[in-house]
């Protein structure tokens, strides 16, 4: 073997080794968890729960407003969100029951929400429009039709 191809060889091992290290002290540091879900919820008294006792959608800006969204099988609760033009949102989401997602078409919103979690996302929304919300985790046998939409006038 040549000299140059151990040197290789030893660099691809290392650098193996390396990303191994990393992504098991990553997961041993986060606890195993997507590394925004740093709030916890007992997902079986999300109702009893603040703030998903009263899910909805509320100014609380100018421009702003907070949204506090269930998801459960096959729904997101509001169902109907509308806001201005213009409106930074501030979503609060949290399941009620199995894993869902949470993705906004034409937004770089894509997030998992799981239950126990709390999952925040703020996003501003510029463009007038119907924005389509689905459910892009698998949950079960009214997966595909879990979907809702955002309206932005
Ligand atoms: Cu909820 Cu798929």
């Amino acid at each position: 073997m040549h000299l140059d191809e151990k040197i290789w060889l030893f660099l691809s091992f290392g650098m193996i080794m390396i990303f191994m290290i990393f992504t098991g002290y990553q997961a041993l540091a986060l606890g195993y968890g997507p590394p925004s879900h740093k709030e916890t919820i007992d997902p079986q008294k999300v109702d009893q729960t603040a703030p998903f006792n009263e899910p909805g959608i509320k100014q609380i800006g100018e421009n702003e407003y907070e949204v506090v969204m269930t998801l459960q099988i096959f729904s997101f609760t509001p169902m109907d969100i509308e806001v201005p033009a213009g409106s930074t949102v501030h979503f609060t989401l949290t399941s009620k029951d199995v894993v869902h997602g949470f993705q906004v078409a034409d937004t770089n919103i894509n997030a998992m929400v799981m239950p126990g979690h709390i999952q925040k996302i703020t996003q501003k929304f510029d463009e007038p429009g119907e924005y389509l919300v689905l459910c892009n985790e698998y949950c079960g046998a009214g997966h595909q039709a879990m979907s809702t939409t955002i309206t932005v006038k």
